[in-house]
């Protein structure tokens, strides 16, 4: 298969152009692409530098099929959390813009045996660095009922999340729930026929976060970046479920994830960023009509202000 095929089918970017914008590329800065998968983003980054350097990031070892050849790109294959840490093993204390396309890959979701998805018979796994050890049947079998109750709660707004949790449980103590049809079997009835892929997808995204520690590493990812940025150096971040969106606003608009918000004397908000777009940008009807994917997206633009 040749390389755009794998491309092609692995993963179709989201708000390519809008990105580019948001980034505002310097054809001899360096630049990050957080998360790499499909290259689709990293690819476009590439064709606007001349002298520059673009890293780029993935925790999932199925993106070396995707590699540009490029003497202007490097892949770092770990956590995007560790972003800091490796910039400064390359020698790069400072950057000019970062990109982040959080959560997961088409590719992840459609290759069956990942786990990632109800739409496929597979057992419960759902890593996306598949030699971590934390997989989603371990959680579903595992975990306390109260824990379930909560990160069903928090990671995917389930608000029959005791309900569910108990479920949960009463079935693995007849036998082990070890596939993504014996975890759908036990929420059969659960809730009406028009409401079941919506609720089976909170499912399987809380599930999914607790396997990769998602809202950690998202956390310090976004933190270490804006350390790592320039003076008007751009960070572009788009998410697909309100949970990241809420961070990445908040830390955006008010400078921290939660909490009250620091002022100066004047009454003006104490923060390192400041919004490029302050409406959210999403994709074109036509975008959305074309890729599925991208009816979700939500991309937020900021620039470093002080360093
Ligand atoms: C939505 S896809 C990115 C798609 C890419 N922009 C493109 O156009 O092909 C998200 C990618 O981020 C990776 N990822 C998610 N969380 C990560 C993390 N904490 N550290 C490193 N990579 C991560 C996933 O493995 C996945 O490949």
């Amino acid at each position: 298969m040749g390389n755009n095929l794998i491309q092609m089918s692995y993963h179709k970017p989201v708000l390519l152009e809008e990105c580019m914008e948001g980034l505002n590329i310097n054809p001899d800065g360096i630049y990050v692409d957080v998360t790499f998968g499909g290259g689709g983003h990293s690819k476009e980054i590439l064709k606007r530098l001349k002298n520059g350097k673009l890293y780029a990031f993935d925790r999932d070892s199925d993106v070396l099929e995707n590699l540009p050849e490029s003497k202007n790109f490097k892949l770092i294959q770990t956590n995007y959390k560790n972003i800091k840490r490796f910039l400064r093993l390359e020698g790069v204390k400072k950057v000019d813009g970062i990109l982040a396309d959080l959560g997961v890959s088409s590719h992840q979701f459609d290759v069956a045996e990942r786990g990632f998805s109800f739409r496929f018979e597979s057992e419960l796994d759902m890593r996306m660095n598949t030699s971590s050890s934390l997989t989603a049947r371990q959680i579903v079998n595992e975990y306390s009922q109260e824990d379930l109750a909560n990160l069903l709660f928090q990671y995917g707004e389930i608000r029959q999340s005791r309900k569910v949790a108990g479920l949960i449980v009463s079935a693995r103590e007849e036998k082990e729930i070890v596939t993504t049809s014996d975890l759908m079997s036990v929420l059969d009835g659960l809730v009406p026929e028009k409401n079941k892929n919506q609720f089976l997808s909170q499912v399987f995204q809380s599930i999914r976060i607790e396997v990769n520690n998602e809202i950690e590493s998202l956390k310090q990812m976004l933190e270490d970046s804006i350390d790592l940025l320039k003076e008007e150096g751009r960070f572009v971040v788009m998410s697909y479920h309100s949970l990241e969106d809420r961070l990445v606003k908040n830390l955006f608009k008010r400078g921290r994830f939660s909490g009250e918000v620091e002022k100066d004397f004047f009454g003006n908000v104490l923060k390192d960023l400041k919004e490029v777009n302050r409406k959210v940008i999403v994709a074109s009807d036509a975008e959305q009509r074309e890729n599925n994917r991208s009816r979700s997206a939500k991309l937020r633009i900021a620039e470093k202000v002080k360093c």
